[in-house]
C-alpha cells in the first residue's frame, strides 16, 4: 500500500499520541497497549519500508563504529528488524526484549546461540549481564517514565557501554513530549553524538548516543 507523506505522518503521530495518552492515563504498564493486535493487523509493517531504513542504518552505524561486534540489548525490539539489519555486521550477543508476544513470536525463528528474543516488559525486565550497547529504537516514549527506565537499564550497561536512543520527531504539539524526554536524558547522561534523520517524505528522527558521566 502506498501512503502519501501527510497520511504517513498522521498515522505515526496518531500512534505515538495514542500510546502517550494511554500511558499517561494508565496505572499498569503491561496491560494498556494492544500491541499484539496491531502487529497481527499489520499496523507496524510499514517499519520494513525503505522510508524507515535511514534511522535503522544510523543506529547500526553507531554500533559498528563505537562497539563493533559488541553485545546488544534491544529494548522494545519488536519483531527484530534491527537485529535482521545488524546481523551482517556481526555481534557477540543480541538480546531483544518486547512486551508484545506477537512481536516476539515473529522474531523467535531468528534465535540462535547468540541471538535471543524475550517477551518482557521494559519496566519489569532485569538481567545480571552487562551489555556494550543498549538500544531504545522508537520504544522509550511508550514508557510513562522514560528516565526511570533508562536509569534502571544503566545497571545493565558495561562501564564503557553506550545507550543508542532513537525517537521519531513529531510535529508540534506532540514534539513537546519528545523534547522533554530528550532534555531529561541529556541532564543525566553524557551526549556523545547526535544525528537528525530526514527521509524524502519529510519524516524526521533524532538518534543520539549517550554514555554514563
Ligand atoms: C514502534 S515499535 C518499534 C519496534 C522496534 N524497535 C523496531 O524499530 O522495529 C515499539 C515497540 O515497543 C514495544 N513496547 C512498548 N511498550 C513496551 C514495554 N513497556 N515493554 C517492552 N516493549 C514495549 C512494542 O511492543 C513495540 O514492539
Amino acid at each position: 500500500m502506498i501512503f502519501k507523506k501527510e497520511s504517513l505522518d498522521l498515522i505515526k503521530i496518531f500512534y505515538i499520541m495514542q500510546k502517550l495518552l494511554t500511558t499517561v492515563f494508565s496505572n499498569n504498564n503491561s496491560e494498556y497497549i494492544n500491541w499484539d493486535k496491531e502487529y497481527q493487523n499489520g499496523q507496524w509493517d510499514y517499519l520494513k519500508n525503505l522510508d524507515e531504513l535511514a534511522h535503522y542504518s544510523i543506529i547500526i552505524g553507531y554500533y559498528n563504529y563505537l562497539k563493533p561486534r559488541g553485545s546488544i540489548l534491544d529494548v522494545g525490539s519488536g519483531e527484530g528488524l534491527l537485529q535482521k539489519r545488524i546481523l551482517a555486521y556481526s555481534y557477540s550477543k543480541y538480546v531483544g526484549i518486547d512486551g508484545s508476544l506477537e512481536a516476539i513470536n515473529r522474531a523467535s525463528p531468528k534465535t540462535d546461540n547468540k541471538t535471543f528474543f524475550l517477551k518482557e516488559d521494559m519496566h519489569n525486565y532485569s538481567t545480571k549481564k552487562a551489555f556494550d550497547v543498549i538500544v531504545f529504537n522508537e520504544s522509550l516514549y511508550y514508557s510513562d517514565n522514560p528516565l526511570k527506565v533508562i536509569r534502571k537499564f544503566e545497571n545493565y550497561l558495561d562501564k564503557k557501554g553506550i545507550f543508542i536512543v532513537s525517537m521519531y520527531k513529531p510535529n508540534f504539539p506532540i514534539s513537546i513530549f519528545v523534547y522533554l524526554i530528550w532534555k531529561k536524558i541529556s541532564k543525566e547522561y553524557k551526549l556523545i553524538d547526535e544525528t537528525i534523520i530526514k527521509n524524502k517524505l519529510g519524516q524526521k528522527w533524532i538518534c543520539r548516543v549517550y554514555t554514563k558521566f
